[in-house]
């Protein structure tokens, strides 16, 4: 068996005194699509920064465990060897270079590749997923609208030719319309072989998305299981998909029963 696009295990991050994960162990099958959802400051974005390598450049010390992606140790290595080991972050805020134009954009997200025939074709796919992208390729990317500029923020990371992409709330402040159409975009890359960790607040758009998910809180698992387990357990609708009624509401997720692999945390 192939090793897992991603294997966390028993990782402690500091932020100077603040202890910002405590003991996280987390998987992603090879080609898989896992979720992580958490409250604000629950430690989601903290995970991404140490898987990634950026940790540093925010004041966090990654103390203990470990992070293995495709087998392949990752850390203490830098970012840029670590997007080399095919594992790609789209942070927070997407975070695009605004004076730059979208082609430009593109481009920065192939720098690291040295193959030019990848580098065309990873273009035009990134350019046949978002149209939108190639009607505004000589256009400077702060013109771009939110959405726009999401879409862009992974078609850049797509540049980069990634076996796991690392998706930091991709759906913060969007229109639903837009959300629905970034959704299906990250569905169907997975849907190509690439495998996706994706971190969101919106619970209900996570589930729908991913196969399996985590529950971070106060920077630990609170809750694992699979997506369709998380949506039919009463924590997960109660506190992250506001469904306080009983379960009769949705009865095909309802109808799964009880969640015999649902880890408790039971500090
Ligand atoms: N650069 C930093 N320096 C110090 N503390 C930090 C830093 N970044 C985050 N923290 C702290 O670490 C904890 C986890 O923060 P993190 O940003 O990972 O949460 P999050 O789950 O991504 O939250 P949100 O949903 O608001 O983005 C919080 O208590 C936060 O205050
Ligand atoms: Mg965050």
């Amino acid at each position: 068996m192939s090793p897992p696009a991603l294997a966390v295990t028993g990782l402690t991050v500091d932020y100077g005194p603040v202890r910002a994960l405590r003991d996280v162990s987390l998987l992603v099958p090879e080609g898989g699509f896992v979720a992580v959802l958490g409250g604000n400051g629950a430690g989601k974005s903290t995970l991404l920064r140490a898987i990634s390598g950026v940790l540093p450049f925010h004041g966090g010390v990654v103390r203990e465990g470990g992070i293995t992606a495709a087998g392949t140790p990752l850390r203490g290595r830098r970012p840029d060897q670590i997007v080399r080991q095919g594992v790609v972050q789209i942070p927070e805020g997407r975070d695009v270079f605004a004076r730059m134009t979208v082609a430009e954009n593109l481009r920065a997200g192939a720098l690291g590749v040295r193959d030019r025939a990848a580098v065309a074709a990873a273009r035009e796919r990134v350019l046949r997923l978002f149209p939108v992208l190639a009607e505004r390729e000589r256009q400077r990317a702060g013109l771009l609208s939110g959405g726009e500029q999401q879409m862009l923020a992974i078609g850049r990371a797509l540049m980069a030719g990634p076996r796991l992409l690392l998706l930091d709330e991709p759906s913060l402040g969007l229109a639903p319309i837009m959300i629905g159409r970034i959704a299906e975009t990250i569905s169907a890359i997975n849907g190509e072989g690439i495998a996706v960790l994706l971190i969101e607040q919106n619970a209900a758009l996570a589930l729908e998305l991913a196969s399996y998910a985590y529950v971070l809180e106060v920077g630990a698992v609170a809750l694992e299981g699979s997506a369709r387990e998380l949506a039919a357990s009463p924590e997960v609708r109660d506190r992250y998909l506001g469904i306080t009624g009983g379960a009769d509401d949705e009865p095909d997720l309802a109808a799964t029963g009880p969640a015999k692999t649902l880890t408790r945390w039971s500090g």
